[in-house]
């Protein structure tokens, strides 16, 4: 756990003492995976699940990944075979009645978890606290028809539980403060960093990560480039852990497209998550990806995987002039520097417009949203190029560009040779505004931003949740206070009025920082 993320630890919270008795409703693959988690914290863990005989084949299951830690040297052959003996299969939930903590991972359907916890109401001590694993499901409705539902907070684990470290504790409107942080306070006695949520469609991550899917479904929408490019340049130049098409595929579109749905209606159709009719064609195709053989990519036997496009090789521009203090024209300094390949500063102020390079009659800028085309008229410049967002400029082995419409070929020619003599694949896409990594950076921080701003969480919660809950590379807040607050802002402006969308309206939360002149994590 890092310095910021014990930030989020309340003042005195205190965890449930390993002598306390955690009952897991449910032993599938969430089920299982918690109890797993909670037995190797030192609690004696009751396992129900409705269907007979599977919480003793989960148990089963739980104890063959302790001894293959233990083989591993992650856990002692003690630990794994002690930790294993405090797993016990109940046979209902009357057998419940000594727990401190009953986990709900049941179906994921209102009914059967608001009948399941007032049950259990019957069962348990008035002081034994209930943390439903829903994913979707508002905590503040399953506890609306309990006798006390100010006990009851979500717990909502990241699958696989035993190897994600986010846990997302989720307050109702009636759930006790007390209640989320003893919670808050267990979960990270548990080896995990948790986070806490208000009870809001999507939580934080299933919310915020919306527009990793949608930014790539629209660009592809728009003809913007294939679905192999696109997922190269996420993790080439994005430094994301796979791209948007090939996760998509991954969670299965059934899944993927249901939870988009379910935030998109609970906000009551805001245009920010309008699901993608694309995504829609696949669902009723039945290709829902990995699973089923098929999705954006092809998972037949023979099938191959398309390769990403790259620009052919042009030969290098020989008077190549860099501009302006950004970050990206100095990583094009030191990697022209590296590879022996001339260039020189600027000495005029002609960087004053953003421009970051010079080559061949072309002018290199970073994305601001606008396209190129857009930018080359409002600049009355012809040959404008723009580039992608990088995570890292210096150590980015892939980068997007796009040139205005009018632009002369050789002048695109020379941009694409400078950028690949500084080592870079290079992708072209059509003239699609704040291009792919930026703009999706550009709404996730938005997003983020949004979900601060209305209370959901604060901003390094927000962080902490998309680093640890989708292995993004960098908290969107916090990659957006690198880029520039300003910059960000603009990219947002700037899709606003280029497709006139309410999609990209500015977050209040960024626009205010932007007027202070300050970070979100100042
Ligand atoms: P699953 O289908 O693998 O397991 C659910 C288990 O609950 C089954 O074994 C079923 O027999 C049992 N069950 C159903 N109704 C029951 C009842 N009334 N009483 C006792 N047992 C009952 O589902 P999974 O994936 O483990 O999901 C469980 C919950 O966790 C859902 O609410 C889901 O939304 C949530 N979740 C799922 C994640 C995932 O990636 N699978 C991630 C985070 C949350």
């Amino acid at each position: 756990m890092s310095v910021s993320d014990t930030q989020h630890t309340p003042p005195r919270a205190v965890p449930l003492d390993p002598s306390a008795v955690v009952a897991v409703v449910g032993a599938g693959a969430m089920g299982a995976g918690i109890a797993q988690v909670a037995a190797a914290a030192g609690h004696l863990v009751r396992l129900v699940d409705a269907r007979e005989g599977a919480a003793a084949t989960a148990i089963d299951g739980i104890r063959a990944q302790y001894r293959k830690l233990a083989d591993k040297g992650r856990m002692t052959a003690e630990a794994a075979e002690t930790a294993g003996q405090r797993l016990v299969a109940a046979a209902g939930l009357g057998d419940l009645a000594d727990a401190a903590l009953v986990v709900e991972a049941i179906v994921e359907n209102l009914e059967a978890k608001r009948t399941l916890y007032r049950e259990l109401e019957g069962i348990v001590g008035d002081d034994c606290i209930f943390g439903t694993n829903t994913s979707s499901i508002s905590v503040t409705s399953i506890g609306a028809t309990l006798r006390r539902p100010e006990r009851l907070a979500g717990l909502h684990f990241f699958n696989p539980a035993p190897l994600m470290a986010l846990v997302e504790i989720v307050s109702g409107l009636a759930t006790d403060k007390a209640v989320a942080d003893t919670l808050f306070a267990t979960a990270a006695a548990w080896g995990k960093t948790p986070v806490h949520a208000r009870s809001t469609p999507g939580f934080i991550v299933n919310r915020v990560a919306r527009p990793y899917y949608a930014e790539a479904l629209r660009v592809l929408n728009e003809g913007g480039a294939d679905c192999a490019t696109l997922d190269a340049l996420m993790r080439d130049c994005g430094s994301f852990r796979m791209g948007p098409f090939e996760l998509m595929d991954m969670i299965g579109h059934d899944v993927n497209f249901a939870v988009t749905r379910s935030v998109w209606n609970a906000f009551y159709n805001d245009p920010r998550f309008t699901p993608s009719l694309i995504q829609q064609e696949l669902v009723d195709a039945g290709f829902f990806g990995r699973k089923s053989g098929r999705g954006f990519f092809d998972y037949r036997d023979g099938a191959t995987r398309p390769a990403p496009k790259e620009a052919v090789a042009q030969s290098t521009p020989t008077d190549i002039v860099l501009h302006g203090q950004s970050a990206a024209a100095h990583a094009l300094a030191d990697r022209l520097f590296e590879r022996g390949i001339a260039c020189r500063w600027s000495e005029g102020n002609e960087g004053a417009d953003g421009r970051i390079a010079e080559a061949g009659g072309a002018v290199l800028y970073v994305t601001d949203g606008r396209s190129a085309t857009q930018r080359a008229a409002e600049l009355g410049i012809a040959n404008v190029v723009l580039i992608d967002l990088a995570l890292d400029y210096a150590s980015a082995s892939r980068i997007a560009v796009g040139a205005a419409i009018n632009a002369w070929a050789p002048a695109i020619g020379a941009a694409i040779g400078l950028l690949q003599a500084a080592g870079f694949a290079v992708s072209r896409l059509n003239d699609i505004p704040g291009l792919i990594v930026m703009r999706t950076v550009a709404m996730l921080a938005n997003e983020a931003a949004d979900a601060v701003n209305q209370g959901v969480c604060d901003a390094r919660g927000a962080d902490a949740a998309m680093r640890l809950g989708v292995n993004y590379p960098r908290g969107p807040l916090e990659w957006a206070d690198r880029v520039g607050l300003p910059a960000v802002r603009d990219v947002l402006a700037n899709l606003t009025r280029f497709y006139g969308e309410d999609r990209y309206r500015v977050s209040p939360l960024i626009q205010q920082h932007v007027f202070a002149g300050k970070n979100i994590h100042d």
